[in-house]
């Protein structure tokens, strides 16, 4: 058994054993996968840390200790997990990341410049609707109308944040994008195309605009049997007319996607109308301009069944990941190494939002994939074989090895003016 497959196992262990693996932000399953890894980094010999934003932050410096030379090439994914997640979402980029540094070190390879290692915090947003939390701290942004969001118990964020040891007003301190050249990601595809397509990897040359809303459909309890069916006001079907408005809308659109994965029903008797419907909608496109026009798709098409179904509405964004090309002179990076290798590779666009949409916003970023057994993703069947992952970490590692021999980041973009 390799490494990474080891290191696969174990992990798949934190968090999991029931159905699928469960890893929220702020949870001992999360905070115990996050030690775990910090344990692995140290014992290849990198600095590593816990940040105050969650993520585990790992370092190897050049052997003479500048770390002052060139900034830093950065490689990671994520830990946490949907709910009844897979093994390979995220977690396969974080180990092999971590595997290709062991390779570089075991071949005594001498970076040039300092190699960072991220498990971004928080990616999927499972608990408290806060995907890219950790990466968006990283890079800086203001994470601070999220305090006060609350997960299906009623725990506040920030409240559970203190549980495991962390001050909310501390996430400032998790900004280090500045000392950041580049960054890479490898990532399980979660869809069908590259496994029809017979292919090794991809490049990926985009990733998809996201937007998330909280939607509150208020009407008026009542009496299932008595109530004539013409006076309800019953937020269920309120809440049914939108989300097949909107699956009917992504259908015509062509390029969109629109899904609604979970809704609160109150007060939740069999014989009674429904007085409320809270839901979450998660909608989303490649195309840059369609982007822009998505947020109004939602609010009108919200809007417009509540006034007819005569319910009381409450729309709030929950989050919004703007589409974003990956780098052209690392997506060619890329693509030289799998050419070199002879593999059967492309360039796709992906249909999932990563951390690297973030760090896009940042620095060059390049992304690969590697094939998912039956396209499946986001359950527990998810599956990346031995043979599948291979060649992706063959590429990361060389990819990493070229970014690394370079003394600084000026050549790591296609943007001529980054001099850093
Ligand atoms: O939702 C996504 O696409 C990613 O898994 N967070
Ligand atoms: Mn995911
Ligand atoms: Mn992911």
């Amino acid at each position: 058994m390799s490494m990474l497959d080891r290191w696969m196992d174990e992990l798949a262990l934190i968090g999991g054993g029931g159905n699928g693996v469960n890893r929220f932000a702020w949870t001992p399953e999360l905070m115990s996968a996050c030690q775990w890894l910090v344990d692995r980094l140290r014992e290849i010999g990198l600095t590593s840390e816990i940040d105050a934003a969650g993520n585990v932050v790992g370092q190897w410096i050049p052997a003479d200790g500048d770390s002052s030379r060139g900034k830093a090439v950065l490689v990671g994914s994520h830990l946490d997990t949907v709910p009844n997640g897979g093994r390979f979402d995220g977690t396969l980029g974080v180990l092999s990341a971590l595997e290709a540094i062991r390779r570089l070190k075991e071949e005594g390879f001498r970076p040039h410049r300092p190699l960072w290692i991220a498990a971004f915090n928080d990616e999927e947003g499972a608990r408290f609707d806060t995907s890219m939390f950790g990466s968006t701290a990283f890079v800086g942004d203001d994470l601070t109308s999220l305090k006060d969001r609350v997960d299906v118990h009623g725990v506040r964020l920030d409240d559970a944040m203190a549980q495991r040891g962390f001050d909310f007003a501390e996430i400032p301190k998790a900004s280090r994008i500045d000392e950041i050249g580049c960054y890479l990601e490898m990532h399980i595809e979660q869809g069908p195309r590259m496994q029809a397509m017979h292919l090794d990897t991809a490049v990926v040359s985009a990733i998809v605009g996201i937007a998330g809303y909280r939607v509150a459909l208020r009407g008026q309890t009542n009496h299932a049997g008595t109530t004539p069916m013409a006076e309800r006001q019953d937020a269920l079907a309120g809440a049914s007319r939108v989300v097949l408005a909107l699956r009917d809308a992504a259908l015509a659109a062509g390029d969109v996607t629109a899904n609604v994965g979970r809704i609160e029903v109150r007060p939740g008797g069999t014989n009674v109308v429904p007085g409320e419907a809270v839901f979450f909608i998660d909608i989303r496109t490649a195309n840059p301009d369609k982007f822009t026009t998505l947020d109004g798709t939602v609010r009108d098409t919200v809007a417009s069944i509540a006034a007819d179904e005569r319910l009381n509405v409450e729309v709030t964004s929950t989050y919004a990941h703007a589409p974003v090309p990956m780098d052209a002179a690392l997506q060619d990076l890329l693509a030289h190494e799998m050419t070199a290798q002879g593999l059967a590779w492309t360039s796709l666009t992906s249909g999932a939002g990563h951390d690297a949409q973030v760090l896009a916003q940042h620095v060059p970023t390049g992304m690969l994939f590697v094939p998912s057994d039956g396209g499946i993703s986001h359950a527990p069947q998810e599956f990346t074989s031995p043979e599948q992952r291979e060649p992706g970490v063959r590429v990361l590692t060389n990819a990493v090895r070229t970014l690394l021999l370079r003394e600084s980041a000026g050549r790591d973009s296609a943007r001529p003016n980054d001099t850093t």
